[in-house]
């Protein structure tokens, strides 16, 4: 029972883009922890290999906590239990956050927060069938910021959860509109176990306000470190009092093929280009005619693909090649 988020910077868990290789660069850019992709309990109960492959990672990414979903206490039970021993995790954490409509509309993710008891359950499951941590991802509503959030959180903090992370909007409100820390802090007011904040964090500044706002014991990001993996970094030494300057584009396209080399490491050339082509364009997000590269960056099937881009680039832009 020894992993604790406080003080620390996690990356968050991110379907679809928050895979081994950006786990593991971001890690390696002072992420303090990673979570998994949402992995489906109920897969995981009927034995789908596909699914639990999911949880895989490297030794790099660790330590790691792998998310679970879905609203039955015993296949949570079974696979907070099938994880533990088949991937030895820092912990598991379950999604009470999720917005998806396909997610929502199962009573999974973000639906369970009109069902405290039954969360209850789940951590309950979860905690019995691993003996590790189990944290709870969650929002500060469905339809409204209506204190309920309150009461749900007290809930899972009741039936064991060892810390929440509170994503500051309502399921109805999606990504859109700003993170509500008011909220945050309300819930972190009334639990004994840490809360860590989480939502629009994108640098130094902002995670300064996040922390402040909320009086979290820590820190998740998401959607800020793609493409700027090195924000980990430029967080923490803005917290000690060392701003530091935005990367150099050779800084930011270096990030960019070393977290290629991980992904194909992990899936292989062919599936790990077509999969990083999203990721690349991120990297591109922001620099000079960006809009000019974006066709060939969604073409990618190659790490020379990859290179010969960004060498392209640097020429256009009188920068030393890799
Ligand atoms: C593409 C994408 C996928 C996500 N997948 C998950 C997920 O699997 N589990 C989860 O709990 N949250 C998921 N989230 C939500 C994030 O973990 C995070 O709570 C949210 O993006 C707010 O944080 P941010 O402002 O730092 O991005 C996802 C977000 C994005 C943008």
């Amino acid at each position: 029972m020894s992993f604790s988020p406080c003080k620390k910077i996690g990356l968050a868990p991110m379907a679809g883009p928050g895979d081994s290789g950006f786990r593991r660069i971001c890690r390696a850019c002072g992420a303090d922890y990673t979570v998994t992709e949402m992995i489906s309990a109920k897969a995981i109960f009927h034995g789908a290999r596909k699914t639990a492959a999911l949880a895989r990672h490297t030794p790099e990414e660790k330590p790691i906590l792998i998310q679970l979903f879905g609203r039955d206490p015993e296949a949570m039970g079974y696979a907070a239990s099938f994880v533990r021993d088949t991937f030895d995790p820092a912990g598991i954490d379950l999604n009470m956050g999720c917005p998806a409509p396909k997610v929502f509309n199962n009573g999974d993710g973000s639906a369970l927060l009109a069902e405290p008891a039954l969360a209850a359950e789940l951590v309950d499951a979860a905690v019995r069938g691993s003996g590790l941590p189990v944290s709870v991802k969650m929002r500060i509503g469905i339809d409204r910021a209506d204190g309920s959030a309150v009461d749900f959180a007290k809930a899972v903090e009741a039936a064991g959860a060892s810390f929440v992370t509170v994503h500051g909007r309502t399921r109805a409100q999606f990504y859109s509109g700003r993170a509500d820390y008011g909220e945050i802090r309300r819930i972190r007011e009334a639990l004994s176990i840490p809360v860590i904040a989480n939502g629009d964090v994108t640098d130094g500044p902002s995670a300064a306000r996040i922390l402040e706002e909320t009086g979290a014991a820590g820190i998740m990001l998401a959607r800020g470190a793609l493409g700027s993996p090195d924000v980990f970094g430029r967080i923490k030494d803005y917290l000690a009092g060392n701003p530091g300057a935005e990367p150099s584009l050779e800084a930011r396209f270096s990030l960019c093929l070393k977290q290629l080399a991980y992904t194909v490491a992990d899936k292989g050339e062919e599936r790990g280009c077509v999969e990083f082509r999203k990721h690349l364009l991120w990297y591109l997000k922001g620099i000079r005619h960006a809009a000019q590269y974006k066709a060939a960056a969604g073409q990618i099937s190659s790490v020379a693909d990859c290179k010969a881009l960004i060498n392209r680039i640097l020429e256009e832009e009188n920068r030393p090649r890799f």
